[in-house]
This record gives structure tokens, sequence and C-alpha cells, in this order.
């Protein structure tokens, strides 16, 4: 297929302008952990070290493991970036506001420390401001962390000035199910206002993902054309070639269903499909999304006409190299039913979309590492060029938003060979976004993280959204744990997966090529 690469039309910075963050320290919960280390350390000091993060700025690291400033202050520098010119803040300035408190999350000593040390450090780096409480930390330890913040009064309460400023981040799994997330909200709700508390997306930090909205709300070709009367049907991939790594405890308890579907998936499926909202104000855009979430038809694991469908990877090859199955990987039980693939036909029952599947699938130990939402248009009532030698049955346009693993739009229309004949040729547009703005896009958690400390909860999931998930997938889970039918299993680095295609095959459609 050819391809046709446009340009930036505009000479503006290539950058757009953020907003910088006030005074603010960040307390995290799970401080030595893996996802603090590879992800929340690195962003903060991308903010601090550009600028985004005001000098007023300290880090208090809070976990179990036994550890002084110092070797805390090591760890944190073995996975920050080396200096590169340019840079308002150095790496040392960074490292020297960052500290650590050990103890033991359920025991108030580690309360009453963590009290004065902030005291004194609030004081050191002048900061009256905002606080996170980043929890990094495994489910179990989540309610009693907020419960003890909330004795010892570091949340502080809602009579107080500040209140505002005190904010909680978290990471799923908010719950395993209506009920468990429910309980979780009451613990959160007992402690924090909903409007500080930030529940964490990170695929809705992703540029690409956030541009579904400009590009959907900026553009007036195709905002008219985003309805069932012109869109025939949309598919929705994150796709990985890793398999579990050394989650197998955390994941064989969970499955793709929990870990990936009823968030990043459903919350990109919302940003697909929300109606225009009346404003960008955080309410108004997750008012819009949790309507997409009360829409969907009701969904069925059943085997006779199933909408969701699961399997799970056994041994294979990815890139040239044989891989184990998944009921062979540290920590899974050797009877394990947990699915790693899951696929389904989701029916959103509005105005809009009445009559349009989306087809939503993610699962590990596939071909490739690919995060992409396919809108898929109706052809031409009636074609014109049956006799052109190259054209494919039923040409149609297709949109392809690649948000990994490298960003970007592409645009499949129909043109003409050059020539005497009339001889037809599929083209893509395609906007490459390394290419055309020539640099690498940001981390996802640095822009959620910012976010945070400008208190703005835009990108964030929403309790009622939360619920919603929960309430549409538990039929789904119901039905696979009363655990009637064998799972299917795949073979690692296949792209075909039975149930899945037969999904997709009962409606007439076939999955984007892997
Ligand atoms: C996490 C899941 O939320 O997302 C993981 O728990 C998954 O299982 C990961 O591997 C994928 O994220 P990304 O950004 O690498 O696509």
């Amino acid at each position: 297929m050819e391809k046709i690469v446009p340009k930036l039309q505009e000479s503006g910075p290539i950058f757009c302008v953020e907003t910088a963050a006030g005074p603010s320290s960040v307390v995290v919960f799970g401080a030595s952990g893996d996802l603090a280390h590879r992800k929340l350390y690195p962003s903060l000091y991308a903010l601090f070290s550009s600028g985004l993060m005001s000098q007023s700025f300290y880090l208090l690291g809070c976990g179990r493991t036994e550890m002084t400033d110092e070797s805390f202050r090591a760890g944190i520098e073995k996975n920050l970036p080396a200096e590169t010119a340019g840079k308002v803040s150095s790496k040392a300035a960074f490292l020297e506001r960052c500290f650590y408190a050990a103890g033991d999350y359920q025991s108030n000593d580690l309360y009453e420390t963590l009290q004065r040390r902030l005291t004194d450090l609030d004081s050191r780096f002048n900061i009256e401001g905002v606080r996170l409480f980043y929890l990094a930390v495994p489910p179990n330890v989540v309610k009693p962390i907020v419960e003890r913040l909330a004795e010892t009064k570091l949340t502080c309460p809602a009579s107080t000035g500040r209140f505002q400023q005190i904010r909680l981040v978290l990471e799923k799994p908010f719950g395993t199910d209506t009920a468990s997330g429910a309980e979780l909200e009451r613990v959160l709700h007992r402690c924090f206002h909903e409007s500080q508390i930030y529940r964490l997306d990170h695929y809705l930090g992703k540029d690409t993902v956030q541009n579904i909205l400009v590009f959907r709300f900026a553009n007036s070709l195709f905002e008219p054309i985003w309805n069932r009367n012109y869109i025939d049907h949309v598919q929705i991939t994150i796709a990985e070639s890793i398999g579990v790594e050394h989650r197998g405890g955390y994941y064989d308890q969970t499955g793709a269903l929990r870990d990936m579907f009823q968030n990043h998936m459903l919350q990109i499926l919302s940003l697909v499909a929300m109606e225009p909202p009346s404003s960008l104000s955080a309410e108004a855009v997750r008012d819009e999304k949790a309507k997409v979430l009360r829409s969907i038809a009701p969904l069925s694991a059943e085997p006779s006409n199933p909408s969701v469908v699961r399997a799970q990877y056994g041994p294979g090859e990815i890139d040239g190299k044989a891989v184990c199955g998944y009921r062979e990987e540290k920590g899974i039980r050797p009877d394990s039913m947990t699915e790693t693939f899951v696929a389904a036909r989701i029916m959103i029952e509005n105005w809009r979309w009445n009559g349009v599947p989306f087809y939503l699938r993610t699962g590990k130990r596939l071909p490739q590492k690919l995060t992409e939402i396919v809108v898929y248009f109706r052809s031409v009532p009636h074609l014109l060029f049956r006799q052109s030698v190259s054209i494919t049955p039923n040409p149609v346009n297709i949109l392809r938003f690649q948000i990994q693993p490298q960003e970007g739009i592409f645009l499949q229309f129909q043109a003409k060979r050059p020539g005497s004949k009339l001889d037809l040729a599929t083209l893509e547009m395609a906007v490459d976004y390394q290419g055309i703005f020539g640099f690498q896009m940001p981390e996802a958690y640095q822009h959620l993280l910012l976010d945070c400390l400008v208190g703005d909860q835009t990108l964030f999931t929403r309790q009622d959204s939360i619920f919603l998930a929960w309430q549409l997938l538990e039929p789904v889970l119901d039905r696979w744990e009363s655990q009637e039918e064998d799972i299917f299993i795949y073979k690692s680095g296949t792209s075909t997966i039975l149930p899945a295609e037969q999904l997709i095959q009962k409606t007439g459609h076939s999955w984007n090529h892997l």
C-alpha cells in the first residue's frame, strides 16, 4: 500500500504549554517497589528537571524495607536517565529532595514517624502546598494505609483549608468485583472526598489516547460521520508479546478481564464512543464516559452465544524463541483456568451507536506489542469501479489510531493509479507522531503525575465508572468462575485464537491483522 506522509502545518512550539505545579510534596507508599522505581521516580525527575515542578518540592518514600535516605537515593538514581544539557534542574538537586521512612503499613508507629518527618520537611522546603499520597502497594494494604492516614489526621479533615490540597493517588485493582469494588470505595470515601481521589489508569496518560478526543472534537470533517450511519464497526486491540513475567502470583488471581479489560479497554472504548462533553472540565468529560458504560448491552459468556470469550496461552514461540505455556510459569497453578486473552463484542445501545459492533481484544503472548483502535467505515452504497483490476471486492475507509509501539494516525482510502485506465489502489495517509514532532512521547506517568499535582482529575477514573465496569463484567466473571468448560489454549505467538475468530465471524467481520 502506498503511503502519503503529511507535515506539521504550523510553526508553533512542538511541546504544548504545560501548567507547572506549585510547591508540593509526594509521599510514595511502596517506595522500594518496581512501579515506583521504573515509572514514578523517573517521571517525577523528568517534571522536576524540566521546570514543571517547583523547587519547593520533596519526595518521601515509605516502605517495609529498612533503608537510609542515602541508599534510597542510590536506588532511585539507577533508573534516572543520563543528564542532558538544557535541563532546568539537575539530578543532584532532585536526589537531595528524596527521603525515606521505613515501617509496617499497619502500625501506628509508621504514621507517627511520617507525621514528624513531614512537618520537618515542610518547614525545611517551605511547603504549605499540595501533598500527594501515592499508593504503589499491593491491594491488600490499601485499606489499612488509607484508614491509618485518616486516623492520624494526615488526610486533613474537610473542615481545614488545606484539605483540597491533600490528594490520594491509587492504581487498579479497584476491587475484584462489584462487591469488593464498592467496599473499597466505602473505605476511600470515609477518609477522602471524591475530589481528592485520583484513580490512575496509565493508558489515559498516553498521548494518542488523549488524541482521540482532539481528533473527534476538533475536526469538523470527522465528527459528523462518527456514528452508525457511517461507521460499520470498531476494533480495539491491546496485544502484548510478553507473558506474565514475575507477576504470576498476582496475575493468576486476576486474569485479563480484570487486569486489562475492566479498566484500560473500557476507558478507551468510552473515549471512542462518548458524546461531546459540554466542556473539558473533569466532570463533564467523566459524565459522558460514564454514560457510555451505562449504555452497553449486557455481556454474556454463555457458550451457546457468547459476547465475551477467553483463552490462555500455551507453549509456543515469540520472536523466534521458544516460550513456556502459562501453566508452566512461576507462581501459576498447574491447572489454572485464568484467562490471558479476552475478546468481546460490545453493543452500545444508544442513538449514535445502535447496531455498530465494537470488538475488543487483549492478551498476552500474542505475536507483537500493539495497541490500536481501528474504525471501519461503511462502504459506498454503489461501487462504480467493479472493472478495476486491483480493487478489493468492497473497499472501505479505515481509520487507525496506533497507540503503541509507535504513536500515529493512519487513514486508508481508495485512489486512482496513474495511467490511462481506471485502476484503483488503496492509499494510506500516515501521521507518524515521532516522525512529525521529532521526539519520543513523554511517559504516561509524567503527564498523569503533573495532573495530580495541578489538581486536574479529567484523566482519572471516577467512582461511578469503576462501579459500572464491574457491574457489566459481573455475569462474565460469575460464568467463568463456575468453571464448567475448559479454557481454550492458544499457542504463544499466534494471532489466530479460535474463540475470538468465531466471535467476530458470527457477525460477518474479521480481526485486523496482528
Ligand atoms: C498493566 C497490566 O495495567 O498494563 C499489565 O497490569 C500490562 O499486565 C500493562 O502488561 C501494559 O501496559 P503498557 O503500557 O505496557 O501497554
